[in-house]
């Protein structure tokens, strides 16, 4: 027998078009993990309060790169620990990104490759998790230097985080196939904090998409977008 939320959660994918992921959570508190930011809800424009976690770097001197919100700083010690333990070696690549940082992110990748995979790679300025302090990107030793790539789900480091990181309170928050969901490709080495009770029902429920998860959680109190419409019209 599935339990109850399983096959809620099948039955509500199953019944889901694409428009219907197009929703927007009003008035979000910009401290709860819970905090859903994609390509129609925004990152708070409110500063957050940033720490270094106690973890590798990925460039020497990156550490600029990998301030996180504090919960999550100490959730990810425990993350990259818990992998050390397994003879695995984690690096911190990005963390918590600024509007400008994110912005410049944005335009180059849609100069170096067009705007359309700019969309499916990366958020525009203002809509991106790694505004909120509660996502990083990681490399593993294995596969070290050669970059954010898709590669990475299959190397021991991406397979060790996909199976292990609930435990620690993170999803992964861009798995393959749910590009109609999440809005964007297969991200093996973006990691989101949700705290350990969030990643552990998201876990339990066959690994959701955080957007159904929320809708699971939150749906009473969501709005959809008409065609077109963005956050910034609704508000
Ligand atoms: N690559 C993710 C979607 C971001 O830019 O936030
Ligand atoms: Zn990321």
């Amino acid at each position: 027998m599935l339990p109850l939320q399983t096959v809620a959660a099948i039955l509500l994918g199953a019944a889901m078009s694409f428009e219907s992921w197009c929703f927007v959570l009003p008035q979000q508190d910009p401290t709860d993990t819970l905090i859903l930011v994609n390509k129609y809800n925004k990152a708070p424009a409110v500063p957050v309060a940033l720490v270094l976690p106690k973890v590798d770097p990925m460039k020497e001197g990156g550490e600029a790169n990998i301030l996180m919100r504090p919960d999550a700083a100490a959730a990810l010690e425990e993350l990259f620990a818990g992998a050390a333990e397994e003879g695995m070696h984690l690096y911190a690549v990005s963390g918590y990104r600024s509007y400008s940082t994110q912005k410049a992110i944005f335009d180059r990748k849609r100069r170096e490759r067009g705007e359309r995979v700019a969309n499916l790679s990366s958020a525009k300025a203002g809509y991106s998790e790694h505004q909120t302090g509660l996502a990083m990107d990681f490399e593993g030793e294995s596969m070290l230097g050669k970059g954010l790539v898709a590669a990475i789900g299959e190397s021991p480091e991406g397979i060790w985080v996909a199976e292990n990181c609930w435990k620690y309170g993170f999803i992964l928050r861009y798995p393959k196939d749910k590009t109609h969901i999440t809005g964007y490709i297969y991200e093996p080495w973006h990691v989101r904090y949700v705290g350990k009770e969030a990643s552990k029902e998201i876990h339990d429920l066959g690994d959701i998409t955080f957007e159904e998860y929320i809708l699971l959680k939150r749906g009473d109190r969501v709005q959809y977008l008409k065609e077109g419409e963005t956050q910034d019209e609704e508000s």
